[in-house]
């Protein structure tokens, strides 16, 4: 049987890394595509000399020319300028900032996918996430179900990991979920948050709990804060996640970007919310019942997310 094929575009920090898991994992053949033709050729060379000693058996490629990447599976798009703190003022730009740069990376980079790899499910990564979503969308004609945003993954992981830490258990016993746009307006769940089917408020203080939230919130920019630019650990697993998921059809339920028809009472935009994912990209969006106060905190979300996509022009 042939091996599945997965294209990451953008050999930087987040697209290197999930190359590495990919193949540590192997998942499938990766090839690494950045505009620096030298630099994803280097990293895929340098992945594939360290096969023998990790023991990965799978194809690295990687260059600069997207005939590398004919018939992938799956492409994750990096591509793109992250957010980096400027060494005078210590100010770094919101993930709005970058919109209309990146939007006109992830187009290009999405039209050369398209035109290599008609049927592959993209997983698109480079920020602001769901408004890039909505370019890749365009760009492509795709249909919805193999268009699909990377954050709540992260934003998920994050909220975990500090959970995991405030309680003193294993991060593998915390259960929950984070929805809405990655921003600081994203909407972690506690009331869908237990501890090995324990209800979280039942184990953490409220005040502990909502700082928890916070720090979720504004995960993104405590590492900028502390390394000067974004984050690329954490990123790449959460889409390497998604990857696994589509390439073994595993049916997780992962909360990811997808385009809304009528689902949480919104149409034709990108919000994250609980999906399931297999072989063929989204295979079913899972409506959770939300209570008043979690729909209202969606419904900012979803605002903050449709300004930004309002700048697209599209
Ligand atoms: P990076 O700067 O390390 O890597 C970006 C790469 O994209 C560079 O190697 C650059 O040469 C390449 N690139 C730029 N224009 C290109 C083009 N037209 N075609 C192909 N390659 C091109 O940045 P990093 O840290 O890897 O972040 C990448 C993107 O992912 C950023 O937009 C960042 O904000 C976003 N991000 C999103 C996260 C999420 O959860 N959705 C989390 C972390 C980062
Ligand atoms: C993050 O949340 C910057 O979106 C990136 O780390």
């Amino acid at each position: 049987m042939a091996r599945s094929k997965v294209t990451v575009v953008g050999a930087g920090n987040v697209g290197a890394t999930c190359a590495h898991w990919i193949a540590s994992r192997e998942i499938a053949d990766v090839v690494l595509i950045d505009i620096l033709d030298g630099v994803a050729k280097g990293k895929a060379l340098d992945l594939a000399e360290a096969a023998p000693v990790m023991k990965f058996d799978l194809k690295m490629t990687g260059g600069s020319d997207y005939a590398l990447t004919a018939n992938s599976d799956v492409v994750v798009i990096t591509a793109g300028v992250p957010r980096k703190k400027d060494p005078v003022t210590g100010q770094f730009p919101s993930r709005d900032d970058l919109v209309r740069t990146n939007q006109k990376i992830v187009g290009d980079v999405a039209r050369e996918v398209a035109k290599y790899s008609p049927n592959a499910i993209l997983i698109i990564v480079s920020n602001p996430l769901d408004a890039m979503c909505h370019v890749a969308l365009h760009e492509t004609g795709f249909p919805a179900n193999r268009v699909i945003g990377q954050a709540g993954a992260l934003d998920t992981a994050r909220y975990k990991a500090f959970l995991a830490e405030a309680l003193n258990v294993s991060v593998r016993d915390i259960h929950g979920i984070v929805l809405g746009g990655h921003g600081d307006e994203m909407v972690p769940l506690p009331r869908h948050t237990s501890v090995a089917g324990i209800p979280v408020r039942e184990l953490l203080p409220e005040d502990k709990l909502q700082a928890i939230i916070e720090r979720t919130r504004k995960g993104g920019g405590e590492i900028v804060g502390l390394v000067g630019v974004s984050a690329w650990y954490a990123p790449a697993a959460g889409t390497v996640e998604m990857v696994e998921a589509i390439i073994r059809d595993q049916k997780r339920v992962i909360p990811s970007a997808v385009l809304l028809s009528g689902q949480y009472g919104y149409d034709g935009l990108f919000v994250g919310v609980p999906v399931v994912l297999g072989k063929d990209g989204v295979e079913k969006i899972i409506e959770m019942e939300l209570n008043d106060e979690e729909k209202a905190m969606l419904e900012k979300s979803a605002n903050a997310v449709k300004s930004v996509v309002g700048v697209l022009g599209y």
